[in-house]
């Protein structure tokens, strides 16, 4: 739910367009820093809704406004910037860019990981990879927000994907990006249940 203020125009969108950011500054002054909060924001919050998302971009432009006031980050005293970041993340199709979380317990995955990055961009795609032993999950959010291709790689742990991956896939899943490919690759000593384990539901 949204309020506008006639008669200054300004629009006050509660989490819609917030940003994670503790700052005196009452409006937005580093862009660049306010991008990144809000796209993780969008990431982490927003893109399971894209289709709601859509339909208040749609309504938003029916107003003119001169100021965003979300409840979290700073306000926006030139909206566009971000009602053009928003356009983008809700409604164009994802890039050529694959996102590859993996984990490696004794290295075998981490080289299949290394050929397909290798293999991948000698075919000019872009490939970004996520080592899940250091990943800022939230940072995998929000590679998740224009990818087209998502490859996961893991070792087979106890007949199924190594836990740590098991929770991005769980996350990832919830998150409903926009992604039109899924694979995986990962080593493994006897078998198991891997690839099932990994299908979303
Ligand atoms: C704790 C542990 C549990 C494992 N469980 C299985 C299993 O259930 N099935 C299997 O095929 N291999 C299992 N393996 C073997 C690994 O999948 C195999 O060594 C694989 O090559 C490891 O890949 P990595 O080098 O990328 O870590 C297990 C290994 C470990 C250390």
């Amino acid at each position: 739910m949204l309020t506008y203020l006639r008669e200054d125009k300004i629009l006050f969108t509660c989490d819609f367009f917030g940003s994670h950011i503790a700052t005196t500054d009452l409006y937005v002054s580093d862009e660049g820093q306010v991008y990144e909060a809000a796209k993780r924001y969008y990431a982490e919050i927003m893109m399971p809704f894209r289709t709601t998302i859509q339909k208040n971009l749609e309504k938003v432009n029916n107003y003119t406004v001169n100021t965003i006031a979300p409840s979290h980050g700073p306000m926006y005293d030139k909206p566009e910037f971000i009602l053009k970041a928003y356009h983008r993340w809700a409604f164009d199709e994802p890039k050529n860019i694959v996102v590859l979380p993996y984990i490696s317990m004794h290295g075998s995955t981490r080289q299949m990981v290394e050929y397909i990055v290798v293999a991948l961009a000698k075919r000019g795609v872009t490939v970004k990879q996520f080592d899940l032993t250091v990943t800022d999950i939230g940072k995998l959010a929000m590679a998740l927000v224009d990818v087209a291709t998502v490859i996961i790689g893991t070792p087979t742990v106890l007949a199924g994907p190594h836990p740590n991956v098991a929770y991005v896939a769980f996350l990832a899943n919830a998150l409903r990006p926009n992604v039109k490919f899924l694979s995986s690759i990962g080593s493994y000593g006897w078998g198991g249940k891997t690839v099932e384990r990994l299908e979303p539901p």
